[in-house]
């Protein structure tokens, strides 16, 4: 019997998708998006490619290493469609994400083998692009073609938000959750190729955001982290309202539903990222000074320390705006831990721009942070800037940071060693009879405990500092669900 949603003979044969992903949070909500979409499909999640009937490549296009990858993994996957088919059954390659958005037809001819290529707004179109797909290749096959794959393609943004497509998240991993409250940035920051692979910002309404954060807590989050390419100029439309023909009131900011996220009676930790330092308003600086479960860690990317470099990248702001929000947010919240991004050899950086990246994170301290090489994106104003700076400066500069970052790290790490803290425990730590959970600052504690300390939170005395992570004792077990705010910390 034909399936009619997939045009396959599957129809009640179990099937296995592998969805390998690649890049930010965003990414690894989406994967997980796509598995739902997939489930009603009869698709059940595989450990490896191997063993799967569709592979699902959700790709990043954000630096060239990135989405290079993606070419040399899709080459393995058609080596083995290639043996599959000589066996007598298939494999569905599909290509997801940001490399499929900014490249879409050019990866179905540079790639032949790939089935399916489909943009981050096209998720919930999925089972359409698979029959489609399946229905191309069924043609191919009648007309004696050899060609394995028939390429379908859908990187259109539609009118509507995929939010109203795709299923509710329903799975709670060890306590914690992630919702997806904004997508795609206007901010144009000259390196970055997300406003082009996410499109236009859009922000989710406030009622469809608590209605997911109240079924997540039921099904047992205990923590829910907020996501957005840039979360924090979050606008969703109120509670109640159409918002159309209203003017301002009618939105909700971040800080407004961080208040609201509160109320739910079980939420213990809330989290946002990524934010962007433009947008972090009042309201959000003292949410953070008086939402206990809002965590004392945020993820702020600077980018630079320079502001020629900052006016350059179209960042919108300078460095002491930088300097002066870090105080407002160290006074209200003292015991808030900043991470960061940072990009070095952006066009035109001289040794005294770099230098002013490097005072600043001597002047401000973070407690983390990524760092990367400029990579220069087609499509992006800075692509086409003067004053490419040189592979070996950008390596001795990136060295020079990094190692600066990383004694940052160790040492407000090392500051919290004889602290008891809350942890939130995720899982089986690397060695038998570990457990490894997560302190209010994000850092990865490991304790001597038992599964079933997974998804809830414990107190644990600090007792030793990594470079990576702490080691810890349970001091007690369990704690009150409202643990972990600013008074729940007793150093
Ligand atoms: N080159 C290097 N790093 C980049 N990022 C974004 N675009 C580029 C690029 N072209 C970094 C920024 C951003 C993080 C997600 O990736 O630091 O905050
Ligand atoms: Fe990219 Fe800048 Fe938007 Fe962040 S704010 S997603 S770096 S364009």
């Amino acid at each position: 019997m034909k399936d009619v949603r997939t045009g396959t003979q599957s129809q009640w044969q179990r099937k296995r998708v592998f969805i390998r992903t690649y890049g930010c949070q965003m990414n690894v909500y989406d994967s997980d998006r796509m598995a739902d979409v997939l489930r009603p499909l009869g698709y059940a999640l595989s450990e490896n490619p191997e063993q799967a009937d569709l592979v699902v490549l959700n790709t990043c296009h954000i630096r060239e290493k990135a989405s290079e990858k993606v070419y040399s993994e899709l080459g393995r996957l058609r080596d083995l469609k290639a043996e599959r088919r000589r066996g007598g059954s298939d494999l569905v390659i599909a290509v997801a994400g940001c490399v499929a958005q900014a490249e879409g037809e050019e990866i179905i001819q540079r790639q032949p083998a790939v089935d399916i290529v489909v943009g981050p707004q096209a998720y919930h179109r999925l089972p359409e692009l698979l029959a489609r797909a399946a229905r191309a290749t069924d043609a191919r096959r009648a007309d004696g073609r050899r060609r394995p794959g028939a390429g379908v393609l859908d990187t259109e943004f539609p009118a509507e938000s995929k939010f109203d497509h795709l299923p509710a998240p329903s799975d709670v991993r060890a306590g914690s959750a992630f919702v997806s409250i904004q997508e795609g940035c206007d901010k144009f920051c000259t390196f970055c190729v997300v406003p082009y692979t996410r499109g236009a910002e859009y922000s989710r309404p406030a009622t469809s955001v608590l209605q997911e954060a109240r079924a997540l807590v039921a099904a047992g989050a205990i923590e829910i982290t907020l996501l957005g390419q840039n979360v924090n100029a979050y606008h969703g439309e109120a509670p109640g309202s159409s918002n159309v023909g209203l003017g301002a009131g009618s939105t909700w900011t971040l800080a407004r539903l961080i208040r609201a996220l509160a109320e739910i009676d079980g939420l213990a930790r809330i989290r946002y990222t990524t934010s962007h330092p433009r947008d972090m308003f009042d309201d959000l600086v003292a949410a953070h000074g008086d939402v206990p479960q809002l965590m004392p860690y945020l993820h702020l990317p600077v980018q630079s320390g320079s502001d020629r470099v900052l006016e350059a990248m179209n960042r919108g702001h300078g460095r002491n705006h930088f300097r002066r929000l870090v105080d407002r947010l160290r006074d209200i919240r003292p015991d808030i831990a900043l991470s960061s991004d940072f990009i070095v050899g952006f066009p035109g950086e001289s040794d005294v721009d770099f230098d002013d990246t490097m005072r600043l994170v001597e002047e401000v301290g973070f407690a983390s942070a990524f760092s990367f090489k400029y990579s220069r994106r087609p499509g992006t104003p800075g692509a086409a800037l003067d004053g490419q700076v040189a592979e070996s400066i950008k390596t001795a500069r990136l060295a020079a940071l990094q190692s600066l970052l990383g004694r940052q790290q160790r040492d407000f790490n090392t500051s919290k060693v004889g602290a008891t803290v809350p942890v939130l425990f995720a899982g089986a730590g690397r060695k038998p009879g570990q457990m490894l959970g997560k302190s209010p600052w994000l850092q990865s504690v490991f304790v001597e405990g038992n599964a079933d300390m997974i998804g809830r939170l414990a107190t644990v005395r600090l007792l030793a500092a990594h470079p990576l992570s702490l080691a810890g004792e349970i001091a007690t077990d369990g704690l009150p669900a409202r643990a972990g705010g600013p008074f729940g910390v007793a150093a």
